[in-house]
């Protein structure tokens, strides 16, 4: 990657470093937005918005004042682990590590900023420095504010330790899962283990519940398409002779399209209830949205697609050999605008497989110059492109 100067090169690598070294968690990220109001000053860009309390929007006016508007978003939040990599710029925050990449992400953004502050595109690009995405909710917040209101279309991406270094994942359709929970409390009557008869035993319809759960993947899902019911906890009763009033399931639903979202949704509440029925019980059921399904769009997709070619070569696109069945929350921008989120390679030989969410995580800085650049040559072509 040749379009970043030593210099340059030099400061991002600072700056992901600085970020890495003093974590911040979700909606606490107040030294990480100072740091990067700090980088995006010093690259030229002085039009910086504070959004969604700790996360920022920063404006770079394009050449055409009536091109399209385009947005590259980079997550700046930390994950709750202890990091364990032994690096000299390992996280001083106990118990707070950048172990998902939102460092890399947020300085890539930056460095994006960098290009694009030195030789604007056609359209305005806004930088998009959001907080909250483990927790499933800085990009509403975001979009809450109208700070993107004006964008016509929106690129992301995310370190990959599966791919290496100038590897590239640009493809249409799902790319990540929705995340909702769902909470089951079937109540029936308690009663002395003895004498089932005069009770009504919510642990058998508990247990039945989460056997006929697993049918909704097996029996009615198409099973060509990808969707996950997990319960994760169970809690019900606290004695060997004693039949508990309640008894409670909770578990995740995750699809990678809006429709498959709807049917795993609708068919937990149904066997809830019917499950209910069957065993004399009452059943009171939550769900609760988290994010959307993540589908790149087709239009955006081409055209990263078309940016990752001019940048990195034929070779460099790859795709997802299974669907993630993870949550993103840039899924939240493309259901309001047109998008496509990449997944960046982090890899090469030699060095340490830990993936992502684990304490050893240590992706090759070498992907802040790819990640940088492929998402500045998204938003030249994107703003540039016929309208
Ligand atoms: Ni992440």
């Amino acid at each position: 990657m040749t379009s970043f100067t030593p210099e340059e090169r030099e400061r991002i690598v600072a700056l992901r470093r600085a970020l890495h070294a003093a974590p911040e968690l979700s909606w606490q990220e107040h030294t990480t937005q100072r740091t990067l109001r700090a980088a995006l000053e010093q690259a030229g860009i002085t039009e910086i918005q504070t959004v969604a309390e700790t996360g920022l929007v920063a404006t770079i006016p394009g050449r055409d004042p009536h091109a399209p508007t385009v947005a590259l978003r980079g997550d700046i939040d930390a994950l709750p682990i202890h990091e364990e990599t032994g690096l000299p710029f390992a996280s001083r925050h106990a118990g707070v590590m950048h172990a998902c990449g939102h460092d890399m992400h947020a300085a890539w953004t930056v460095a994006a900023g960098i290009l694009l502050a030195r030789d604007p595109a056609v359209g305005t690009v806004k930088l998009v420095l959001q907080p909250a995405e483990e927790v499933g909710e800085g990009a509403a917040r975001i979009l809450a504010s109208g700070a993107l209101d004006d964008v016509r279309m929106i690129f992301g991406g995310h370190v990959d330790w599966r791919f290496r270094v100038g590897e590239v994942v640009a493809t249409a359709g799902p790319l990540a899962a929705s995340t909702d929970t769902f909470t089951v409390v079937f109540h029936g009557r308690g009663g002395h283990g003895a004498r089932p008869q005069d009770a009504i035993d919510p642990i058998v319809g508990l247990g039945a519940f989460v056997m006929a759960v697993q049918t909704l993947v097996s029996r009615r899902l198409d099973p060509g398409l990808p969707g996950v019911v997990t319960v994760g906890a169970v809690e019900a009763g606290r004695a060997a002779n004693v039949i508990p009033e309640q008894a409670r399931a909770t578990g995740t639903i995750r699809a990678t399209t809006p429709e498959t979202r709807t049917l795993l949704g609708n068919g937990v509440r149904q066997l809830a209830e019917s499950v209910a029925a069957t065993h004399g019980l009452r059943a009171e059921i939550t769900l609760s949205e988290g994010t959307p399904p993540l589908v790149n769009t087709a239009s955006a997709a081409a055209i990263a697609q078309t940016a990752v070619r001019a940048l990195l070569g034929d070779t460099a696109l790859r795709t997802l050999a299974t669907a993630n069945m993870g949550g993103e929350d840039f899924a939240c921008y493309t259901e309001r605008m047109e998008g496509c989120f990449l997944r960046i390679g982090t890899w090469h030989e030699g060095r340490s497989a830990a993936g992502v969410h684990t304490p050893r995580f240590d992706p090759d800085e070498e992907a802040l110059f790819v990640g940088g650049a492929v998402l500045a040559e998204c938003a030249r072509r994107a703003s540039a492109a016929p309208r």
